[in-house]
Formats: C-alpha cells, sequence, structure tokens
C-alpha cells in the first residue's frame, strides 16, 4: 500500500477559502478586506479596523459612532466576571484568567447556543457578541494586571476611544498621545491573520456549530503556546536574560548550542520577513525616543541582526511587540492577553464566517500502529 502524502502541521494546506484576511508570503504582504494592514494601520483606530473584520467595510462616521458607543455600553467588568477572576490564584498564568473570564461571560449568556437544544446565534447575534468580548477584554486584561500588582481596579472612562482607555483602565493615568497611538498601531497588527493556530481552532469548534464563546475559549488556549501567541512574552523573557547588546553574541552562541528556539523569529508562512514587522518597528522607535530608552533599541537591533546573519531567520510580529509593551509599562505576562484582546476581532470575524459554512472540519489520520490483534480466549 503507498505512504500517504501527510503533511504534518498542515504546513502549506490549503482547507477552505475566507473573504477576511489574505497573506501573501510572495509578496510579504497582509490584506484585512482587501486593504493592507499597513494603511489601515497608519490611518485608522482599531474600532474601525474591528468594523471592517467582521462587516465586510470601513464604518462610516455613523457606523462608527454606533459602535463606538454599543462598545462603550460593555466596558465595564460584571460583578460575576470579577468574582470568578477572583477564584483564580494570582500565580496562575493570565491567559488562563482571560480564558475563564471569557467562559463565565459565555455560560452567562442564556442563549449562546451550540447545544442540540439550541443551534446557536444568528450572524447579527453573533456579531453582538462579538461586540461585546471586544468591549470587555481590555477591562478582563487591566484587571488582571492591576490584581497581581495588588492595586484596585479602575473604571472605564466614557470619554476616551478604546485604546486611550484601555491604558488608562490599566495604568489609572491619562495616556499619551504617542503611547495611544503606538498601542493602537499593535492591535491593528495583532487583529488578524488568516487560519493561524488559534482562528484554525476557532474554526474547527465553530464547524461542530458549537458557540461563539467556546471557540473563543478554545482559541485563547492554542494562543497561549509559546510557538504562538506566547512568543510576545518570550521575547522579553530572552530581552531579560542578555541584558544589553554587548552580551548578543554570547547568548546566542549558547542558545544556539542548546537547540533553542528564538522567540519572535521564524513564521510558519513567512520566510522572508514578516508584512507586519516594519510598521510595528515603526511603532516600538516613537516609543523608545518617547521613553528615552535607547538601550532596548540597541538590543532589539543587536540580536536580530546576529540571529539574522547567523540563520537567515527574521522576526515576527511578537519580536517589536514585546518591547513596545514592555515600554509601555505592560507587565510580560500580560502581553499575550493584549494579543487576545486584539486577535478577538479576527477570531470572531472567522466564527461567523465558519458557522456560514455549515462544513464540520474532520481531517483523516494515517494509522501506523500494531496491526489488529485480538483477546486470546
Ligand atoms: C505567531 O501563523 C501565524 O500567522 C501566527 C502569527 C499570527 O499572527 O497569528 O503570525 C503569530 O504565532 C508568530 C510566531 C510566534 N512564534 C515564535 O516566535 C516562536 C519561535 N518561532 C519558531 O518556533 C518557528 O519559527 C515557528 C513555529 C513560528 C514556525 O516554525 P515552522 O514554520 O514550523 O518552521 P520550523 O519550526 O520547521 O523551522 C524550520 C527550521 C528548523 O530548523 P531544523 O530543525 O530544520 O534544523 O528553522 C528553525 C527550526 O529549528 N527555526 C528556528 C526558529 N524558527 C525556525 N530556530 C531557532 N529559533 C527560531 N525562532
Amino acid at each position: 500500500m503507498t505512504e500517504p502524502d501527510i503533511k504534518k502541521g498542515l504546513a502549506g494546506v490549503v482547507v477552505d477559502t475566507t473573504a477576511i484576511s489574505k497573506v501573501n508570503p510572495e509578496t510579504n504582504s497582509l490584506l484585512y478586506r482587501g486593504y493592507p494592514v499597513q494603511e489601515l494601520a497608519a490611518t485608522q483606530p482599531f474600532e474601525a479596523v474591528a468594523y471592517l473584520l467582521w462587516n465586510g467595510e470601513l464604518p462610516d462616521a455613523e457606523q462608527l459612532a454606533e459602535l463606538r458607543a454599543t462598545e462603550r455600553a460593555h466596558r465595564a467588568l460584571a460583578d460575576e466576571v470579577k468574582a470568578v477572576i477572583d477564584l483564580i490564584p494570582v500565580s496562575a498564568h493570565p491567559m488562563d484568567e482571560v480564558r475563564t473570564a471569557v467562559s463565565a461571560i459565555g455560560a452567562s449568556d442564556p442563549n449562546a447556543g451550540g447545544s442540540v437544544l439550541n443551534a446557536g446565534g444568528s450572524p447579527a447575534e453573533n456579531l453582538e457578541r462579538s461586540i461585546r468580548l471586544f468591549a470587555a477584554l481590555p477591562a478582563i486584561v487591566a484587571y488582571g494586571q492591576r490584581r497581581r500588582r495588588g492595586e484596585e481596579p479602575i473604571a472605564p472612562r466614557d470619554d476616551l476611544d478604546y485604546s486611550a482607555n484601555f491604558l488608562w483602565m490599566t495604568f489609572g493615568a491619562e495616556p499619551d498621545a504617542v503611547v495611544v497611538d503606538a498601542f493602537n498601531r499593535s492591535m491593528i497588527l495583532y487583529a488578524e491573520h488568516s487560519f493561524n493556530a488559534s482562528t484554525f481552532t476557532a474554526r474547527v469548534i465553530t464547524s461542530t456549530l458549537s458557540d461563539l464563546y467556546s471557540a473563543v475559549v478554545g482559541a485563547i488556549g492554542a494562543l497561549k503556546g509559546p510557538l504562538h501567541g506566547g512568543a510576545n512574552e518570550a521575547v522579553l523573557h530572552i530581552f531579560d536574560e542578555i541584558g544589553d547588546a554587548s552580551n548578543v553574541k554570547s547568548w546566542l552562541d549558547t542558545a544556539l548550542a542548546e537547540k533553542r528556539k528564538i522567540m519572535g523569529f521564524g513564521h510558519r508562512v513567512y520566510k522572508r520577513g514578516d508584512s507586519r514587522v516594519p510598521t510595528m518597528k515603526a511603532a516600538l522607535d516613537t516609543l523608545v525616543e518617547h521613553y528615552g530608552r535607547h538601550d532596548v533599541a540597541e538590543l532589539y537591533d543587536a540580536l536580530e541582526s546576529e540571529f539574522v546573519a547567523r540563520k537567515g531567520i527574521y522576526p515576527n510580529l511578537d519580536y517589536p511587540s514585546g518591547p513596545a509593551y514592555n515600554l509601555i509599562g505592560f507587565d510580560t505576562l500580560t502581553f499575550t492577553p493584549l494579543f487576545v484582546a486584539a486577535r478577538v476581532t479576527g477570531w470572531t470575524a472567522h466564527v461567523i464566517e465558519q458557522a456560514g459554512a455549515n462544513a464540520l472540519i474532520r481531517p483523516l489520520s494515517h494509522y501506523d500502529g500494531v496491526d489488529e490483534r485480538h483477546i486470546a480466549r
């Protein structure tokens, strides 16, 4: 019997179509509903990009105002969600906290659906749920960081847009426009990336007609891993290990001798650099100037140039994002929850698209275990 053509990790396998984004490694480009992500990051508030991913078009002024009003109305963390988070030890990883909080929100939605008794929401109902998670996640992430620091939670402010309010709830200070802009760009760049591991997880869960919240909880579980979303946190652990630029060569000698994966570098799809990195690096550069932290830029540049020279493997989005979030003041453990807050827009756009396909995702496997045998009588 001929061996099947197995594609481990589904590398290079096209499993379905999507109209949400186009990742093109040949041109090193990324389009959200046809728009280059660089143009969106330079001109749009994150709320408008969320609207684009869900609805296929950028919002006009009235549609943006309506989305902003709905987002503001659902920003505050519900007491029952706070109570669930407070049951989790502060020593737990914040991704476990975020995953549990989303699950609690889903469990308190009587019409979440996803069961034989209630097959799940209509596209309009699921869009509403998507906006509610989009609105709730900043408060969940901010609450978690402040809880771990022993700080009191900060209520959202209706006079601030999404990114400024996120920073306000986390740090309790009026954020500087430079910082808001860099943060806003990071959220847009993290929002969507076709069938990455966490998005595909959400689509598999949705393909069984399960509910939107279950799909997002599953996606959070996938994103936590250091080969995926957890890499932005891992980049800072690496920076802390290296210390300063003068240690890069010796650190890399040891790390490569130990066959370690250098987090923040490499990509399953992009092989000559991640299309999002130049935009995020420019945002990092504005933060380096703003905070006067040229030491960070020196370490960043030294590690990138040395690793690229040795292995020909290029940075991915997590490499500039980690130091950027560190300069803004987020705890390292908060970085991947920030990725969740951004990617929930892409995930839920794919959930709505997959639900419409109504097609169960169930690949085959090639058995290589023991031959058939029978219990001795
Ligand atoms: C994200 O898919 C997406 O779009 C994801 C994402 C999104 O927006 O959703 O872009 C977000 O997850 C970005 C990736 C974040 N992960 C990391 O930074 C972790 C470090 N990177 C590697 O683990 C790796 O590059 C992957 C997992 C990202 C991609 O791996 P591939 O495509 O499966 O390639 P591979 O692991 O088979 O590597 C090929 C070779 C191997 O060497 P050999 O075993 O053949 O000798 O390159 C080496 C690898 O060891 N390699 C690395 C490396 N990346 C690849 N070696 C050291 N450090 C690295 N970072």
